[in-house]
Formats: C-alpha cells, sequence, structure tokens
C-alpha cells in the first residue's frame, strides 16, 4: 500500500516557534488518475474499520476537515454535514466553544443538520489536543445523533487527544510521537 507519511510535509516553526506542522497539502495535489492516487489512499484508510457501520453521514469541522469528509461521505454511502466556524452558517444552529493547539475557537452546527438517531462518523485531518474533536462531539450529541467514531488521517499521539474523545471509537491513520518529525 502507498505510504502516506511520503505525503505529509513537515514544516518546523510553523504558525509558530516550536510548532511541527503537518502539512497534508502534498497528498491532494497527486493527480487523481495517478496510480496510486494519495487522497483515494487516504480516503480509502479513513473509511476502512467504518465500511459496515452503517454511517449516515460524515460529519467534520471546516476548514481540513471538509477536504477528506467529502469523498469520505461518498466512499461510505454518506450525507455530509458541515460544522464551521462563527458567522457562517444562515439558520438555526447549536454552537460550542473550546480550546485548540493555538488559541481558543467555537463551532458551530445547524440544528436539524443531523437528524435524532442518525449514525454518524465524523472526520478530521489531525488529532492533536483533541479540543475540535470535543467539540465536534458535543454539538452533535445536542442533535441527538449516533455517534459512532471519529477517524482522523494524523495523529499527534503525545498531546493525548484520543484519551478526550473517550468512549467514542477513534480511528487513526498515521501516528506521529514528538520525535519521528522527520519524512524519509
Ligand atoms: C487544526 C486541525 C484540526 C485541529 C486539531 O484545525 O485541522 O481540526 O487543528 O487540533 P486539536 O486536536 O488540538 O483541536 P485548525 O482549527 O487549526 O484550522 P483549519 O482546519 O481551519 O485549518
Ligand atoms: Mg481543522
Amino acid at each position: 500500500m502507498l505510504d502516506l507519511r511520503r505525503y505529509v510535509r513537515d514544516i518546523p516553526d510553523y504558525p509558530k516557534p516550536g510548532i511541527l506542522f503537518r502539512d497534508i497539502t502534498p497528498m491532494l495535489a497527486t493527480p487523481m488518475l495517478a496510480t496510486p492516487d494519495a487522497l483515494a489512499t487516504a480516503t480509502e484508510a479513513l473509511a476502512k474499520p467504518f465500511l459496515d457501520a452503517k454511517v449516515d453521514i460524515v460529519a467534520a469541522a471546516e476548514a481540513r476537515g471538509f477536504i477528506f469528509a467529502a469523498p469520505l461521505a461518498i466512499r461510505l454511502g454518506a450525507g455530509f454535514v458541515p460544522i464551521r466556524k462563527p458567522g457562517k452558517l444562515p439558520f438555526d444552529m447549536h454552537s460550542f466553544a473550546y480550546e485548540l493547539e493555538y488559541g481558543t475557537d467555537e463551532l458551530q452546527i445547524h440544528v436539524d443538520g443531523v437528524k435524532p438517531g442518525q449514525r454518524v462518523l465524523i472526520v478530521d485531518d489531525l488529532l492533536a489536543t483533541g479540543g475540535t474533536m470535543e467539540a465536534c462531539c458535543r454539538l452533535l450529541e445536542k442533535c441527538d445523533a449516533e455517534i459512532v467514531g471519529c477517524s482522523f488521517l494524523i495523529h499527534l499521539v503525545q498531546l493525548g487527544g484520543k484519551e478526550r474523545l473517550n468512549p467514542y471509537p477513534v480511528h487513526t491513520v498515521l501516528d506521529y510521537d514528538q520525535d519521528d518529525g522527520e519524512t524519509e
């Protein structure tokens, strides 16, 4: 199988000194008809544990979560529901404030985005502290959704985000320890 790590670019000291930024844009830029295609491989890896989970909806927070959510929804035969930063959704919404790796933010979802009891898989590009995904879970709980799991492409293991998402099943494709920052 394609080594997806080769398509994650490490940027030291971005967006501020001491942060090693995991840049997924190289993964998106391979032509769709290339063999193998990195985005298709990433989508398949994100979907793998949930192929038989009867997912109704894939939900994701903007912006990077959206990139993987749409192809994942198609792969799972599900719909897509956006979770957005303030000022972007036009209809009635639930809100949840949260802390992220570099500051604080708030996320919102339409009150009728997910129907009560619908089975939802939440996806994001990266799990760091888990604050973003925890906010997504709280929003979906407000919708009375059934959360079947959280799927991430990149997991910064040392930041403890996975524990924060307990008891929801968490699937991660690429696990990074603090000291393995160099790509081969
Ligand atoms: C990044 C990333 C995750 C989140 C992970 O999003 O895409 O959503 O941080 O961090 P956490 O686990 O500590 O919450 P960010 O809000 O920086 O911006 P973007 O997706 O809009 O680029
Ligand atoms: Mg994000």
